[in-house]
């Protein structure tokens, strides 16, 4: 089972080998893989934290990033259950039919089981694996849930977002420990009870075994509530939403703090591997910003794809202390965190291991990446090295917004002529990562090439699985809980 790991831990141990009458001294390097640690902020945007904006209050999250490595070109998905899907598989959403929207709470989609998890291959490689926070991946039946992907626990929410407080989402409770629905954490905000429960299966964790702790809050996303104390740290700011947003992300930073502090205390941080990402731009009708980039959540302006982003490690890391501003996706990280487990994949996926680009400083692994294709709206774009086509209407939200100062409506710093007519645009995002000027008049010849790979990407998607909403998935037929087990299981 250990065979295929390769050794990264910088431990080594005397040994003693003997062969006929010789004996020899050999260093052997111990073949513990590393523990993993992925925390996904939940709607954090480019402008929301302290190494991009000084007004953000992120001290733990700031002293990780700077002693780690900062990924200033980290790119997600617009909305949250495509780049889920995408982290935990490797694959692009629109190889996996989630390209279209989020996953809706009693509609029966979910993550394709015909695809691994990244939980499955630690788990299969001998990691104790633990889910906390928001899976939003799918629960119209089990076999889609987070203890059926891979992971030996589970404690959050199955569905996209529920009160911080009370855990209700709509008209249904969804908080669970495994497959237990479990009530004692109302009141308890969801940034502390996920801290809590992370922490605890750090604590019931032997540090000999490797540990894949796949921690994702629902922070900064709506409804916008956080202690009290949080939000106090923010009295000066105006715009009452921002405020409330910006303590919950100060919440969720000494929430990280607790959990690094115990990740040292007992002994995990010797041999760990800690990476951060949002999982798409921020809302900026809830909060969040992501100037001086154009759009928000929701489009494929670089607003809502390009996100903050770093990793961490003690001990695996040869240069730290430095912004790479290589290109990783979402879909990178299942290689990525597989080969620094030291497990082999031959799956035809989408991404590719960035681990020689972080460890080293290296160039990065891709040149080129696909933000989406959506066949439902018709809309795609794609990046090849520093230029990104866009095809239909890139997303509604797309001015570039400035920090509100007041509560007054919000206004964008630079209004953006809406031109939703024209179909495809052409952007310099290394020259021009505000998007604003459309290169496509001016460089057509580029656009017809660009337009050339979109069509070859376009060849092999798989369509959007969109099936009608099921009323009998309704928590009134469930005792008022979301509950699984109203639809099929993945043919
Ligand atoms: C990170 O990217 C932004 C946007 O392209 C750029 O303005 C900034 O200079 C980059 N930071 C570093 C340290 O490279
Ligand atoms: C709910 O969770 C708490 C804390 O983990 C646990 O003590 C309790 O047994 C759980 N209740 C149910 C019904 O699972
Ligand atoms: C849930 O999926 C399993 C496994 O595919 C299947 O056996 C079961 O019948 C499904 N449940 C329902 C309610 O269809």
């Amino acid at each position: 089972m250990f065979s295929q790991r390769r050794s990264h831990h910088s431990m080594a141990t005397m040994l003693k080998l003997c062969w006929l009458a010789v004996c020899a001294v050999v260093s052997v390097r111990s073949t513990n893989p590393p523990h993993i640690v992925l925390i996904v902020a939940d709607d954090l945007g480019w402008n929301d934290v302290s190494w991009n904006n000084n007004d953000i209050k992120t001290p733990n999250l700031q002293d990780l990033a700077n002693n780690g490595v900062i990924l200033n070109s980290s790119y997600v998905m617009p909305v949250c259950s495509p780049t889920r899907g995408a982290l935990l598989t490797g694959y692009y959403p629109y190889h996996l039919g989630l390209q279209h929207g989020i996953i809706q709470g009693n509609t029966p989609t979910f993550l394709t089981t015909k695809k691994s998890t990244l939980s499955e291959k630690l788990h299969e490689n001998g990691y104790t694996t633990h889910m906390v926070g928001k899976w939003h991946l799918g629960m119209c039946n089990w076999t889609y849930t987070p203890t059926s992907r891979g992971f030996d626990s589970f404690g959050g929410i199955l569905g996209g977002a529920a009160g911080h407080y009370d855990y209700m989402s709509g008209k249904g409770f969804d908080f669970y420990i495994d497959r237990q629905a479990n009530r004692s954490f109302t009141g308890h905000h969801s940034t502390e009870t996920y801290t809590d429960l992370a922490i605890q299966a750090i604590k019931g964790q032997d540090p000999n075994t490797p540990m894949f702790l796949y921690l994702a809050y629902q922070a900064p996303h709506t409804p916008l509530e956080t202690d009290p104390q949080y939000e106090t740290e923010y009295s000066n700011v105006v715009n009452d939403k921002r405020r409330t947003f910006s303590g919950m992300v100060t919440q969720m930073d000494n929430s990280v703090g607790r959990i690094r502090a115990v990740l040292e205390e007992r002994g995990f941080m010797d041999n760990l591997v800690l990476v951060f990402t949002s999982d798409n731009g921020g809302d900026v009708d809830n909060g969040g910003n992501n100037y001086p980039l154009r759009g928000a959540k929701g489009t494929y302006w670089e607003g809502g794809v390009r996100t903050p982003a770093f990793v961490y490690s003690k001990t695996h890391l040869d240069i730290t202390g430095y912004t790479q501003s290589g290109m990783v996706h979402a879909v990178d990280w299942y290689p990525t965190l597989l080969e620094v487990a030291g497990v082999s994949q031959n799956d035809n996926i989408d991404g590719v291991s960035q681990w020689g680009m972080i460890k080293s400083q290296g160039a990065s692994a891709r040149t080129e990446f696909v933000y989406n294709i959506d066949e439902v709206d018709g809309t795609s774009a794609i990046r090849v090295g520093r230029y990104k086509l866009t095809e239909g209407n890139p997303g509604g939200k797309n001015d570039i917004f400035d920090v509100p100062l007041t509560n007054r409506r919000r206004r964008a710093a630079k209004r953006t002529r809406k031109r939703t007519t024209v179909k495809y645009r052409l952007f310099d995002i290394e020259a021009d990562p505000s998007e604003k000027t459309d290169l496509s008049r001016k460089m057509s010849d580029l656009v017809d090439q660009l337009k050339d790979k979109l069509a070859i990407f376009k060849s092999s998607f798989t369509p959007a699985y969109l099936p009608a909403a099921e009323p009998k998935g309704k928590p009134r037929h469930w005792g008022g809980v979301w509950t699984p087990g109203w639809c099929a299981g993945d043919q």
